[in-house]
């Protein structure tokens, strides 16, 4: 089926929010516009995947432009896992970010290993009540 990678706009944000609130990510579930402001911010780059015109993934890095880029946000709707869409939103993402590496906080591993990234150890200080 084909997949459409393009830059996240504000008509896509539903389908965005709804992967979140699918995911029980409440930082980027609970509030559309402060998550639209998150996904545009200077420095971020945000790229939406989609199938039949229905968003199936998001992407996100914040970058300083030079050397340090961070993946913010990876995210595959379930029932569309496992058929490369993660791989190929990555791939795009990083392709397009500036800066010489690209760190994340992982929560799939095998995910990042199976595409080859070096593991390092990492840590997250939360400011919100129950933030994941
Ligand atoms: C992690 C995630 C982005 C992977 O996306 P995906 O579209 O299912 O991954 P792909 O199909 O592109 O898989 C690419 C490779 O990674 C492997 N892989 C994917 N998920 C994996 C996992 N959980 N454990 C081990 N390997 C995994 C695949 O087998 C594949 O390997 P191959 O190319 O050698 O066959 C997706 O499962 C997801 O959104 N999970 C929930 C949110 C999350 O954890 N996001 C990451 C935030 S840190």
């Amino acid at each position: 089926m084909e997949l459409e990678i393009e830059g996240a706009r504000r008509e896509h944000l539903a389908g965005v929010r709804d992967l979140f609130m699918r995911e029980g990510w409440r930082s980027y579930a609970a509030d559309q516009e402060r998550t639209w402001r998150a996904l545009s911010a200077p420095g971020t780059i945000a790229l939406v995947a989609r199938q039949r015109g229905r968003v199936v993934g998001v992407a996100q890095t914040l970058s300083d432009g030079e050397i340090q880029a961070f993946l913010t946000v990876l995210l595959i709707a379930e029932e569309h896992r496992g058929a490369g869409v993660g791989r190929t939103l990555l791939e795009r993402i990083a392709h397009r970010t500036p800066g010489v590496r690209l760190d994340l906080i992982s929560c799939a591993d095998g995910f990042y290993g199976a595409l080859g990234m070096r593991r390092v150890s990492g840590f997250r200080l939360s400011r919100e009540r129950g933030a994941e």
